[in-house]
């Protein structure tokens, strides 16, 4: 199912407070974006940077706690590897019975690291967009795809309260996908595990076979993404499809890239994609990574300083600083 405007607003959280706990990349934006369509909302925050700039932007800030206990709805936003620690000590012990916890990402419900009351809802509702873009969206009368999901409905209003977020944030504009918990954390860590995966190694083992046949490395990375023309692709690839974007490109390149694709045997990608989906799905990958992050030298560490002294990276940081690509 998927809703949109028509479908849902902010009607059912009339009189509710929200309170918002952790006002980073999404904070920032969905409690922007929910005061502006008219919802009460409060910042609950470690005392740090995030909740200086949340009183700078006018937003009543108060510690993780107390925030949590003057709200009816709790949007969990602070980072992941967080959550089950600032759960268990701020948050549990300040929801009632009746509230709401929305989350923004499955993880933690999915691999039982958070485990709700009974009698509190327990949603997501989760863009499928980075924080600041959307704020840019929402204030260009627009909104980010969102996928939205009911783990637990103690009051028999949890959907109607994660569609009426989704509608706040600006979600409902666009698209938002009805799913579950499990799905949305299958296919999020796919993304990272996966896809991402394998345009990285394609982009090495591009860099790799140029070099070796002596096509100067940083010629190899302006082509390949520094130069942006790629990230071009993809926006239109966004807007307009994978295929019908060709007509932006000659027909010699059309040609080239159909002829590539007929060519490439994908299975070996499949059998990769299989076998992280299956390390997702039974908690291996969850288990490992809880492991790592207890540890003094972590695996994650180890790899990228392994990657920050590869030649690609060393020739891709001088690129950038000799053609200026930086951004200000
Ligand atoms: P973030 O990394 O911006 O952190 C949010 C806030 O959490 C920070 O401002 C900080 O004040 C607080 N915080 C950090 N460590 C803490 C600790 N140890 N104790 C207490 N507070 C702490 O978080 P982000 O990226 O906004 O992620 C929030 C949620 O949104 C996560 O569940 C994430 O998976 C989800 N999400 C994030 C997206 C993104 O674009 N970053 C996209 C979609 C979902």
């Amino acid at each position: 199912t998927v809703y949109h405007e028509t479908d849902a607003s902010t009607d059912p959280l009339d009189g509710d407070t929200v309170a918002v706990l952790g006002y980073g990349n999404q904070g920032r934006s969905q409690a922007s974006n929910m005061r502006d369509a008219g919802l009460e909302v409060v910042i609950g925050n470690r005392a740090d940077d995030s909740r200086e700039q949340a009183r700078e932007d006018g937003f009543d800030a108060y510690p993780m706690a107390e925030a949590t206990a003057r709200a009816d709805v709790v949007l969990f936003l602070v980072p992941d590897e967080v959550q089950p620690e600032v759960y268990e000590r701020t948050v549990e012990p300040n929801l009632g019975p009746g509230d709401a916890l929305v989350f923004a990402s499955g993880y933690n419900v999915t691999y039982g690291y958070v485990e709700v009351d009974p009698a509190v809802d327990v949603a997501l509702v989760a863009p499928r967009m980075i924080g600041a873009v959307v704020r840019e969206l929402y204030e260009a009368g627009r909104g980010a795809p969102a996928l939205l999901a009911v783990h637990r409905d103690a009051t028999g209003e949890a959907k109607s309260r994660a569609l009426a977020v989704a509608a706040g944030i600006g979600s409902t504009r666009s698209g938002v996908v009805e799913t579950d918990f499990e799905t949305e954390t299958r296919t999020d860590l796919l993304s990272e595990q996966g896809l991402f995966p394998v345009f990285a190694a394609a982009l090495l083992a591009r860099f790799e076979v140029e070099s070796e046949a002596g096509v100067p490395p940083e010629v190899t990375l302006l082509e390949s993404y520094l130069s942006r023309e790629m990230a071009h692709i993809f926006e239109k690839c966004a807007t307009e499809g994978l295929v019908a974007q060709m007509d932006l490109h000659s027909r010699t390149s059309q040609y080239g890239q159909l002829l590539g694709l007929e060519a490439f045997d994908r299975e070996p990608i499949r059998e990769f994609m299989r076998e992280r989906l299956a390390a997702i799905e039974s908690g291996e990958f969850a288990e490992e990574w809880t492991q790592e992050q207890a540890a003094e030298d972590s695996r994650l560490d180890r790899l990228r300083r392994q990657y920050e002294n590869s030649a690609f990276v060393e020739t891709e940081q001088t690129t950038l600083d000799a053609f200026g690509l930086r951004e200000e």
